[in-house]
């Protein structure tokens, strides 16, 4: 029986040299496969916008549909850390409102931490949600929340400046109270220095090797409707191809009779057809 997933195990792995697993997760089955697989922690990320309710992007996804998807992923939970991700503008208005919505992550969501993209400017913010009790990750690098004020959805640090900044953002959400950090689109050469400096563990999602972890988003990996698939994904399956498969065979079972045969249907036993006919002759 493995260990369930705490911050202390977290951080006794990065100082082991041993990598974090993550992956995200959107609905009870899948977290019950990647728990039992093994995965160290699970992301509601707010992909679920884009990967699960059809949004073209991660703006429109809502604080209840973040909550209705944590949930179900916490069912399926048991030694996974499951960390919900704070969607657009749920830590934006105010401290207080961001301390209430990270707060509805672990009262309704069952998550028993928050993520939130930003540097240091989110600083208090997660001061603040940290002083609340609730366990913060940051996200650096390339924040698809605000992609339209970095240009677009490309790699973030690849000049000596945005390389200090990310850097600097990521020294300035350690101070605030953050226990990990993902790092996003980052040259690998960064992502290595900033996860050394760094007492907390680093995971990257196209961000090297050498960070303390990695992240992946579940579809992409499993192949499923993942559409574009960015130069950091690597696709473990196909599974379009399989689902495909399995319901053009079903579909083409219905259709010709093939399906229900006799393994899958139920049969009446033969005294009480045979009653049932005769009921049914009389009473005609
Ligand atoms: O929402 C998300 O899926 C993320 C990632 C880091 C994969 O934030």
């Amino acid at each position: 029986m493995l260990k369930k997933v705490d911050i202390t195990g977290l951080y006794k792995k990065k100082e082991s040299g041993e990598k974090i697993s993550m992956l995200t997760a959107y609905d009870c089955p899948t977290a019950q496969l990647l728990d039992e697989v093994g995965v160290d922690t699970i992301l509601v990320g707010d992909s679920l916008s884009n990967v699960i309710l059809g949004y073209k992007d991660t703006i429109p996804v809502t604080m209840d549909e973040m909550i209705h998807h944590t949930k179900a992923v916490a069912r399926g939970v048991s030694r996974a850390m499951v960390i919900g991700d704070m969607p657009f503008m749920s830590f934006n208005i105010s401290v207080e409102e961001s301390i209430r919505n990270a707060g509805r992550f672990l009262k309704e969501g069952n998550a028993e931490a928050v993520k939130l993209e930003g540097g240091g400017t989110m600083a208090e913010t997660v001061n603040r949600i940290v002083k609340a009790g609730i366990p913060v990750v940051g996200h650096l690098g390339l924040t698809p929340q605000t992609a339209n004020m970095l240009g677009g959805y490309k790699v973030q640090g690849n000049t000596t400046d945005s390389a200090l900044r990310i850097l600097n953002d990521a020294m300035l959400l350690q101070d605030a109270g953050i226990f990990m950090l993902v790092l996003e689109c980052v040259p690998g050469q960064l992502a290595a220095i900033i996860s050394k400096k760094l007492r907390v563990p680093v995971i990257g999602i196209g961000a090297g090797v050498e960070c303390d972890g990695q992240v992946l988003v579940i579809n992409d990996i499993l192949g499923i409707r993942s559409g574009f698939t960015p130069k950091f994904v690597k696709k473990y399956a196909d599974c379009d191809s399989i689902i495909r498969k399995a319901v053009s065979d079903y579909i083409k079972d219905v259709t010709n009779g093939g399906f229900p045969d006799k393994e899958h249907s139920f049969d009446m036993p033969k005294q009480e057809m045979e009653k049932l006919r005769k009921l049914l002759i009389s009473s005609e």
